[in-house]
């Protein structure tokens, strides 16, 4: 082990015992890249940083804010979104209630996308969503539902293709006005969810890597996309057995677009395309 791997497993150790919260399932690489990040930010080297969490919990926090990654996008990947739109939904049209959880939710993007669509199909009355990060402020942010516009403007074409085209009929094209869900401010430079969207979702603060049993009910649909690319193959592992527990027979784990089950746990789903369904016990 180099000179830098050794700090960074320092750091790694040093944030397990003084804190809570265990990187020690992160993908080294990504970890050590983040931290670089943080040495940056704060002007300080990689000692400096270990002996500081030590005693300084608000620094802590900042720094694990800093180590996480949170882009996301309204309807990232359009076409997971047309998979959730016309295999997953329509599975729920005669059931009363549909349980959501969005584990790794960052600011918000990938939850007004479902509320959107749900609201389309006519199931938002019936869903009860939930959306989890390990980050406040991006649960802060997802809250408010306000995003820059001049960085977003994807946003409007990847609604485009999952709100108003259909991708089997071209013909059925439907001009849903974006001021249906979305309130673009050019002079303010914002793209902002409408009200009515955001008191649909409990937003809770929670360490996914500490499995924890936190709600009352299993989920219909589990989302963690773009979440566990940043795990060693162990902890995904177990993150996977922990959303399995997590999830209704049938029910569906949807991943990042690039991201698919490996090792173990792969046997206890079923690969559909973009997404996966828990097998029956
Ligand atoms: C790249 S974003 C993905 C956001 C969204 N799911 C998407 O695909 O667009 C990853 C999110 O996972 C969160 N995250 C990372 N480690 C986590 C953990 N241990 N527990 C809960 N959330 C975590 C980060 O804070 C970040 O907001």
């Amino acid at each position: 082990m180099d000179l830098i791997n050794k700090k960074i497993q320092l750091l790694i150790d040093t944030l397990k015992v003084s804190s809570d919260y265990d990187f020690s399932g992160y993908s080294i690489k990504s970890f050590t890249r983040r931290v670089a990040k943080v040495l940056e930010t704060y002007n300080i080297d990689l000692d400096t940083l270990t002996r500081r969490v030590q005693y300084d919990v608000v620094f802590v926090e900042n720094v694990v804010k800093e180590i996480t990654v949170n882009t996301t996008e309204l309807f990232r990947n359009p076409q997971s979104w047309q998979a959730i739109k016309y295999r997953i939904l329509p599975k729920f049209e005669n059931q009363k209630t549909i349980n959501i959880w969005h584990a790794g939710c960052s600011t918000g993007q990938e939850v007004y996308s479902m509320l959107i669509l749900l609201n389309e199909l006519k199931m938002l009355d019936k869903a009860r969503i939930f959306a989890s990060d390990i980050n406040e402020d991006v649960i802060k942010t997802a809250k408010k539902g306000i995003y820059v516009y001049r960085f977003n403007m994807t946003y409007l074409d990847n609604f485009d293709k999952v709100i108003r085209q259909n991708p089997y009929n071209f013909e059925h094209y439907k001009n849903v006005p974006y001021s249906d869900y979305l309130i673009i401010d050019k002079e303010k430079d914002t793209i902002s969810a409408k009200d009515f969207l955001k008191n649909r979702v409990t937003y809770i603060k929670q360490n996914l890597v500490k499995r924890e049993q936190i709600f009352k009910t299993q989920f219909d649909i589990i989302f963690c996309r773009n979440v566990l690319i940043y795990f060693k193959q162990e902890l995904q592992t177990q993150m996977y057995r922990y959303f399995y527990q997590n999830l209704k027979n049938n029910g569906f784990l949807i991943l990042g677009y690039h991201e698919s089950i490996l090792g173990q746990q792969a046997q206890r789903f079923n690969r559909k395309g973009l997404y996966y369904t828990k097998k029956l016990v």
